[in-house]
């Protein structure tokens, strides 16, 4: 029962995360799909503060998940996920770095020099490895807890 409760509190977290992560790249892509449409009439303002607030967002969570976390706590109950963990988080730098350029783009974009389209193609591809990278997780996760649980029910996974 405590692992249960365990389980559910450290899959709750890095899920809500998860959540409230994607709940911002919708939000943006909104806000990119309008500056598409009017694209001669208005600026990509919005898009720029939806990317600021998914680059804090994202720089805070992967802290969380690169310190004694839950991602640190699936890998000491099922060490044979260390490597999966371990290219996980290398693939951080990456991805920040991807939305970073994202920002400068659309500042470019401010000054007319980028075309929203292109943008959004290009942010399409951010969405697409944040969302491997996020799911990848949560079935690190699931796969450390509900192993630890089967281990301890004595039905013998290892
Ligand atoms: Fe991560
Ligand atoms: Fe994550």
């Amino acid at each position: 029962m405590r692992e249960f409760e365990e389980f559910r509190t450290y899959t709750g977290h890095i899920c809500s995360e998860h959540q409230r992560l994607n709940r911002m790249l919708l939000e943006a892509r909104h806000q990119i799909d309008n500056w598409r449409a009017r694209g001669e009439e208005l600026t990509p303002r919005a898009v720029i503060e939806g990317l600021r607030g998914i680059q804090a967002e994202l720089k805070h969570h992967f802290g969380d998940e690169e310190g004694e976390g839950c991602l640190e706590e699936a890998v000491s109950r099922y060490p044979k996920l260390s490597a999966k963990e371990q290219e996980l988080i290398a693939q951080h730098p990456g991805l920040l770095a991807a939305v970073a350029e994202l920002i400068e783009l659309a500042e470019r974009g401010e000054e007319r020099e980028t075309d929203p389209a292109e943008f959004g193609r290009k942010y399409e591809e951010l969405y697409d490895r944040l969302h491997a990278h996020e799911l990848a997780e949560s079935r690190l996760m699931q796969q450390a807890f509900s192993t630890s649980l089967d281990i301890e029910n004595g039905s013998g996974v290892h």
